[in-house]
């Protein structure tokens, strides 16, 4: 049984490389679900194989009483997973996302505490890389469970998205390291039930940390943190595989933490942000933004039948979509708008910014579902340097990723992120329902520009009607 079980998670772990390679494009990330998906499904089958064979083993009440709990948490837990993932809506995936990272960091903390009290009850303490391993496994799981919690809150508005600036916030969290080693020392070096006290110490104070860290992070810096969050969940995976010396949940774990941390990197460069700064909760910055409101000056606005004609006589229009496009779910009136004009000869493609919508990737994963062909739909990279050659921009649902004030206001939260220039182009349609600012909470001068005209209503009622003029 056991080198089956050895196999099974060989292949698992082979089938989860297999998932991330695949989700690292367009046209093989829902092969790349698969395979992640196969290979949980076999890590779970062969994890519970091992258990029985274990508790046959053995044949002790307490084990089939285990076994009996595992099945009805399993079946529960599922339940509960399925109800949740058909009922969410795409714009709540973010989230689901980061309440489901506090699971793990929860997990972990749990693990620990219970490997430890098994060491102790049992007498075995005084081995240092265990006493290590349950350490910092609660650590990173604390710091994971309430850094998420914050992440939830904050994404789903229930907590303001602007930093949270305690004046000496940077020593707290420097404290709060350097008191968590001198509470190592003191765990791995006393026996007996007394190291429970070193141990809750440093789980109150981890938990305090995460929930800074996160707290700390404006709202425009959001999307690095939810992949900052993904990676420490798989570093508190990876230390539950350690302490319960499950293989697999160490790749699995070290998998999700490396693969997190390369996606933080690259959120990181790609809205011009130091990566060190962001993990140590917006370590560098000042905390002083002026997202103040200022005069601009007048708006136009246009209507949808105008948008059409404008359109028609176009010879090349870019879109760009943002969460609105999502909130709206205009993706599949988009994606006919896109076949319609195709058909008269003009030139479509998408721009898609690196933190458009509020997962990485939101905006392509709405734009495939709706078919829209993945040679048209560009990064910001590809597509900026064409918008000064492009007739129409049609700005659906996005805002901060459009605004100017990122390049033009040194003061201003989203200040230095790179975003889609689309004042370049001879005229910008921005679909939105009112003036109101995007995520940052940040005014956007693009609406006051010459060449822009604001479409006002919901974005697929908008581009529908657009559609049906366009015949
Ligand atoms: P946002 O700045 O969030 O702006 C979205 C705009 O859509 C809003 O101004 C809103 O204006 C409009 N809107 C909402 N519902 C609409 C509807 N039904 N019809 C038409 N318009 C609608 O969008 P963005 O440009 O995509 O920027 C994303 C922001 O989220 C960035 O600040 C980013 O840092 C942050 N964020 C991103 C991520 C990731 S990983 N992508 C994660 C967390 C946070 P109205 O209310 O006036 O309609």
């Amino acid at each position: 049984m056991v080198s089956f079980v050895t196999g099974a998670y060989i292949l698992a772990a082979l089938l989860f490389i297999l998932a991330l390679a695949g989700l690292s494009k367009h046209e093989t990330a829902r092969r790349g679900n698969q395979f992640g998906m196969a290979g949980m499904g076999l890590a779970l089958v062969a994890t519970l194989l091992l258990v029985l064979d274990r508790v046959t083993e053995y044949d002790s009440t307490a084990g089939w009483v285990g076994v009996g709990i595992i099945l009805v948490a399993g079946t529960v837990g599922a339940v509960i997973g399925i109800r949740l993932a058909r009922g969410v809506e795409m714009t709540g995936m973010p989230e689901l996302i980061a309440m489901m990272h506090s699971f793990v960091g929860l997990a972990a903390v749990l693990v620990g505490y219970n490997t430890w009290i098994e060491t102790a009850r049992l007498g075995h303490g005084g081995d240092a890389v265990h006493d290590a391993e349950v350490f910092i496994g609660v650590f990173i799981g604390a710091v994971t469970f309430t850094g998420s919690v914050v992440a939830n809150l904050k994404l789903s508005a229930k907590m303001k998205s602007a930093p949270l600036t305690l004046p000496g916030r940077h020593l707290l969290n420097l404290a709060i390291l350097i008191g968590s080693v001198v509470l190592l020392v003191w765990f791995a070096n006393v026996d007996g039930w007394v190291a429970l006290a070193p141990l809750a110490i440093m789980t109150v104070l981890a938990l305090v940390l995460g929930f800074h860290l996160v707290a700390a992070i404006g709202g425009g810096d959001m999307p690095v943190v939810v992949s900052m969050l993904n990676s420490y969940s798989g570093w508190a995976a990876a230390a539950a595989g350690f302490m319960l010396g499950n293989d697999l949940l160490i790749i699995t774990g070290a998998l999700v933490g490396s693969s997190g941390a390369i996606l933080s990197y690259i959120m990181c460069r790609a809205m011009n942000r130091s990566f060190v700064s962001v993990i140590a909760g917006g370590f560098g910055s000042d905390g002083t933004v002026s997202g103040e409101a200022r005069d601009y000056g007048e708006h136009r606005e246009i209507q949808a039948a105008e948008v059409a004609e404008l359109l028609a006589g176009a010879s090349s229009v870019v879109i760009t979509p943002g969460y609105g496009m999502a909130v709206a779910q205009a993706q599949y009136p988009v994606a006919e708008m896109t076949k319609r004009l195709r058909e008269k000869g003009v030139d479509v493609r998408f721009g898609i910014h690196p933190v458009a919508g509020r997962l990485p990737g939101h905006m392509n994963v709405l734009l495939a579902e709706a078919k829209v062909p993945y040679d048209i739909v560009l990064e910001m990279d590809e597509i900026n340097d064409d918008l000064p050659d492009t007739d129409v921009v049609l700005v659906i649902g996005a805002n901060d990723t459009v605004n100017p004030a990122a390049l033009e206001e040194p003061g201003s939260p989203i200040a230095g992120m790179p975003v889609l220039e689309v004042w370049n182009a001879r005229d910008v349609i921005v679909f939105k329902r009112s003036m109101a600012t995007g995520y940052a909470g940040v005014q956007n001068p693009l609406f006051f520009k010459d060449n822009t005209q604001m479409l006002f209503g919901d974005a697929k009622d908008k581009v529908n009607e657009i559609v049906a003029a366009l015949g």
